[in-house]
């Protein structure tokens, strides 16, 4: 039975499992009849002495069926990419990893995330990237004397924090404030009267959730105070977010679009480990439920499991 051999699959849920959406997931898990271990990516590395090569607490020798990357520790960019590492490692051995490690690395640095929504033939608004104060200056000159404005973001932002509008060249932070890189874009004016964007919520190639998102000010995250209403996404941004989606090599994922006044829609950017809980207060769908479902689909599909059972 389905169910019977779901159970007896391996699960790592990297994360600490106690914050709402860890505590949802594990819940959506032991409605599949699986019980996930709740694992921190600071708990794991690598060893000669484990058959795996890799240390997995709770693990040992064996290899998870599926790992879901609910979040990755801070900590210093050695520490950092030894989880990374981790994650890597899982992929090459064959685990279903959601999401996969490159597809993290892609979203987390914003520059990058812009370099593959370019290349995928996506509108996002204008955008540069450099570690050079002076080059900054001059770009945001460039973009000023148009008579544009420019939003200068952590280049590993998340939930609206540290962005800045720039009307002035006194506007850039400076070079501490954003570790070293100035990852500056055109500011999109509001179409409306208010500030607004979408957020789609990407899984496995459909869009299963969408909200618009109202600011109190023009940073419309939530964690920023914006207020989410339901939304059904047209077909051009149900498109946008699809491609935007894979274009990063996500299995799932958060994306930010925005409207111009000239009715042009952008790709903000793609969160490779979105938060949900603001959309599943708007939405039908239980999105834990639906994207375990899919994950499971993924990590226990009949293909993969012979494979690593060599059966
Ligand atoms: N280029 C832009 N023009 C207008 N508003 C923007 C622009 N970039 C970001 N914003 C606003 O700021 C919010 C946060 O930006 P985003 O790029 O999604 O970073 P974060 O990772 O912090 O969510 C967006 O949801 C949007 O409301
Ligand atoms: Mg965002």
């Amino acid at each position: 039975m389905g169910t019977q051999r779901a159970s007896d699959a391996a699960i790592v849920m990297f994360g600490d499992g106690r914050d709402w959406h860890g505590r949802s997931l594990t819940r959506a898990f032991k409605r599949r009849g699986i019980t996930p271990l709740l694992v921190p990516l600071n708990a794991c590395g690598f060893s000669t002495e484990t058959a795996t090569g890799l240390v997995i607490p709770g693990l040992g020798d064996r290899l998870p069926e599926g790992a879901f990357v609910r979040f990755v520790p801070g900590g210093s960019f050695e520490a950092v990419t030894l989880y990374l590492g981790v994650l890597h490692a899982l992929r090459e051995l064959g685990v279903t990893v959601w999401n996969d490690a490159r597809a993290i690395e892609r979203c987390v640095d914003k520059s990058t995330t812009t370099f593959f929504l370019q290349r995928a033939g996506l509108p996002t608004p204008r955008t540069f990237a450099k570690v050079d104060r002076a080059e900054a200056e001059a770009i945001a000159s460039r973009v000023l004397a148009e008579g544009g404005k420019l939003v200068q973001k952590p280049l590993f932002g998340a939930q609206g924090k540290g962005l800045r509008l720039i009307s002035s060249l006194a506007d850039l932070a400076s070079p501490e404030e954003v570790n070293g890189v100035y990852y500056l874009q055109e500011f999109i004016p509001p179409a409306q009267a208010h500030h607004q964007d979408w957020r789609l919520f990407v899984c496995r190639g459909r869009v299963i959730a969408a909200m618009i998102r109202h600011g109190s000010s023009w940073i419309t995250n939530i964690k920023q105070g914006a207020r989410a209403k339901a939304a059904i996404a047209s077909q051009e941004l149900v498109e946008l977010a699809l491609r935007a989606t894979s274009c990063v090599g996500a299995d799932y994922a958060g994306v930010d679009i925005i409207q111009g006044r000239d009715g042009r829609l952008f790709v903000l950017e793609v969160n490779s480990m979105p938060a949900w809980n603001g959309l599943q207060r708007v939405s039908r769908v239980r999105i834990s439920d639906r994207l375990v479902d899919a994950f499971l689909d993924a990590a226990l599909a009949p293909s993969r499991r012979e494979g690593q059972e060599g059966a």
